[in-house]
């Protein structure tokens, strides 16, 4: 790799070829260059200073940062400007999120923004399309094997159209967020294709082997991602007479990052999305990009070194894009996607808080907090500056993936509990006594894993108490709901709903007749929005209309107080209930205090809990009752009803 002099000629001289201004107008982005670029070599060194594509591909991709730059719409630029002045734009409480399918929320892009209403009525301003790139129908993966990485599907409209809806979102002051899937591409892409003709050039673009040498190398130490409809990790490519990696189906062929033109392509697309006016990027599956026969080929650390290198390349070209690292790996692992030693937050700015999404499972299914407050030493790791996606449901499984000791600590043993979780959420249609809907997803035979598929109506008793017309059933199943969703909302972070939760959508099982679709049950929980279902919403009483006020008034309530802005400001209560979980949430002398009642009684908490956190008003106001609470004596009690919740702020 070249020298630091060497380097500062060669940047120089890239800097006249494009014409850069680096005392007037490009003034900012020729300073962030130059106070990233160390970073950046040394980053792009540690993979691939021995490779012999190293300089060649480093002057390539610097070039790529100017070119985006340069490319880049000047409302965007006023846009990152006005960013950097907030001190974490995106830590901010007034923002809310929702997940959804374009496609099956709207029909397509363009009729996008006559539905933006009943998200801003709702409080969202946040938006996570699902992949909406050219995507082969029937092995598509929901959009995750993507055959161009920058053409939209005609399924869902035009580059033109996604333009047009993000301008929209802008100007009405929503953000957009997109996934980028960096780790495989389908096996449709132009790639894929010449690697299949022979092309050794893009055959060098993933991990193909002649024979079963090297595969059966890695699957000896690697586990499987989806045991059932994909078993293994390479697949025969008749085509190409070899094997090729493929850690999820078949159909998505794992891309070759020890190939620095590999990096470079993906580093162009990545910004490519920048430009299209992208707020938050989500990795998709950021875990896996690296991979090394004898290990998991997860959270390897050249992993994070290449997600520190994009994060580096995004400060300087496309600054007010921030990253999510979708990892949903180990509790311990999560947290070094924020960074770790001189890189902390300074890798992903967000990563989902999938053991605490987890954990809130565990919660209601067995009533008790124990092993959820087992794991916050770990959850509380969180650097300051990054932040949270907090959820109930996305559009995947439920993993159970908190640790053992985790469980163990709470008294229970790992394999019963972890068993009785699987079969309380997967209905299989036996007499059992849990009212949740859900079915196994990925189940491993070999190891006993299996993950819970199911819409969080369907997980929290809506369905079957619809189906027996049981009224009772129904109200708690709504109360079960409105819990779960304040816990995840007042919790710390960006709060990301699941599109069809706002209004109750149960599970839709028309995916088992789908040639494309049968094999994943992912897509129960994957609602066709049927908008005269949503419409009951503005109906007193409907089920719709209590979800949608109940989840609206979360988000308002999210929005009126600013100790819920992500400050790693959050605070655990002492159990002195094993039913109720609480955290208090400060900013300055400004207290909130959320308690959730995780079981199907009333629960008495000792006021004397309060007093503990150093309280010294002699009341508490819910903010979601809206009632008085006045602070009692030890032995008097606050009395949480059956899944009930209070968010409390100190008065007098
Ligand atoms: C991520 C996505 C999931 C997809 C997988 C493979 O985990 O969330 O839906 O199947 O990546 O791309």
């Amino acid at each position: 790799m070249t020298t630091e002099l060497f380097l500062q000629e060669k940047i120089n001289e890239l800097l006249e070829i494009h014409q850069l201004d680096a005392l007037k107008k490009d003034q900012a982005f020729v300073d962030r260059l130059w106070n990233h670029l160390p970073k950046i070599h040394r980053l792009f060194g540690e993979i691939y200073a021995s490779h012999h594509q190293a300089e060649p591909q480093f002057i390539e991709l610097i070039s790529s940062l100017i070119k985006a730059y340069q490319s880049r719409e000047s409302s965007l630029k006023k846009r990152d400007a006005e960013k950097a002045k907030q001190d974490g734009w995106f830590l901010s409480n007034q923002l809310a999120g929702m997940s959804l399918y374009v496609d099956r929320f709207a029909g397509n892009l363009k009729k996008m923004p006559e539905k933006l209403t009943h998200l801003e009525e709702l409080g969202v301003n946040f938006l996570h399309l699902m992949p909406i790139f050219q995507s082969p129908e029937g092995e598509s993966d929901g959009g995750y094997a993507v055959s161009d990485f920058r053409t939209v599907d005609s399924r869902f409209g035009s580059l033109e159209d996604l333009i047009a809806l993000r301008k929209k979102m802008h100007s009405k002051g929503m953000n957009l967020m997109l996934d980028i899937v960096l780790n495989h591409t389908s096996h449709h892409h132009e790639w894929a294709q010449k690697a299949k003709q022979g092309d050794p050039y893009y055959r060098d673009f993933f991990y193909t082997y002649p024979d079963r040498w090297m595969p059966d190398e890695f699957d000896r130490s690697m586990p499987e991602i989806f045991p059932e409809a994909a078993p293994g990790n390479f697949t025969w490519s008749e085509e190409m007479g070899r094997w090729v990696m493929t850690v999820f189906h078949r159909y998505q062929w794992d891309l070759n990052y020890t190939n620095p033109v590999v990096f470079k392509e993906m580093m162009d697309t990545v910004l490519f999305y920048g430009n299209l006016g992208v707020d938050l990027l989500r990795i998709d599956a950021p875990a896996f990009i690296w991979k090394q026969p004898g290990t998991s080929c997860q959270n390897l650390p050249e992993a994070h070194t290449l997600l520190r290198l994009i994060k580096q390349c995004v400060l300087v070209a496309t600054p007010g894009m921030a990253i999510l690292g979708e990892a949903i790996v180990a509790p311990k692992e999560i947290m070094k996607y924020f960074g770790t030693g001189e890189f902390i937050a300074q890798e992903c700015d967000f990563a989902y808080n999938a053991t605490q999404m987890a954990l809130q499972w565990d919660m209601l299914a067995s009533g008790e907090t124990k092993v959820m407050l087992a794991a916050q030493h770990e959850i509380l790791q969180k650097p300051y500056g990054t932040s949270w996606i907090t959820y109930t449901r996305c559009h995947d499984d439920i993993g159970l993936g908190y640790d053992d000791y985790m469980i163990a600590h709470a008294g229970k043993e790992p394999y019963q509990h972890r068993k009785f979780l699987k079969e309380y959420y997967s209905y299989s249609g036996d007499q059992w006594m849990s009212p949740a809907r859900g079915a196994l997803f990925s189940s491993n035979p070999k190891t006993g894993d299996a993950r819970i598929s199911g819409t969080l109506a369907s997980l929290c008793g809506l369905e079957k108490a619809l189906i027996e017309g049981n009224g009772p059933a129904i109200d708690q199943s709504i109360q079960k709901i409105l819990m779960m969703q304040a816990h995840s909302i007042f919790l710390g972070g960006l709060p990301m709903l699941f599109y069809g939760d706002e209004v109750g959508y149960t599970n839709d099982y028309s995916f088992q007749n789908d040639p494309g679709k049968y094999y994943d049950n992912r897509w129960m929980h994957r609602p066709i929005i049927d908008w005269e279902k949503v419409n009951r919403k503005k109906v007193d009483g409907t089920v719709e209309n209590q979800l949608f006020e109940g989840t609206k008034k979360l988000l308002s309530i999210r929005k009126s107080q600013d100790v819920f802005a992500d400050l790693s400001n959050i605070t655990w209560m002492s159990p002195h209930n094993i039913h109720v979980a609480g955290f208090v949430r400060r900013k300055g002398n400004d207290r909130v205090y959320c308690l959730f009642n995780f079981s199907d009684r009333a629960a008495y908490l000792t006021w004397y809990a309060f007093k503990e956190q150093g309280e010294g008003a002699t009341a508490l106001w819910d903010l979601w009752g809206e009632k008085i609470h006045t602070i009692g004596a030890d032995n008097e009690y606050l009395i949480l009803p059956p899944y009930g919740f209070c968010i409390m702020t100190p008065q007098g």
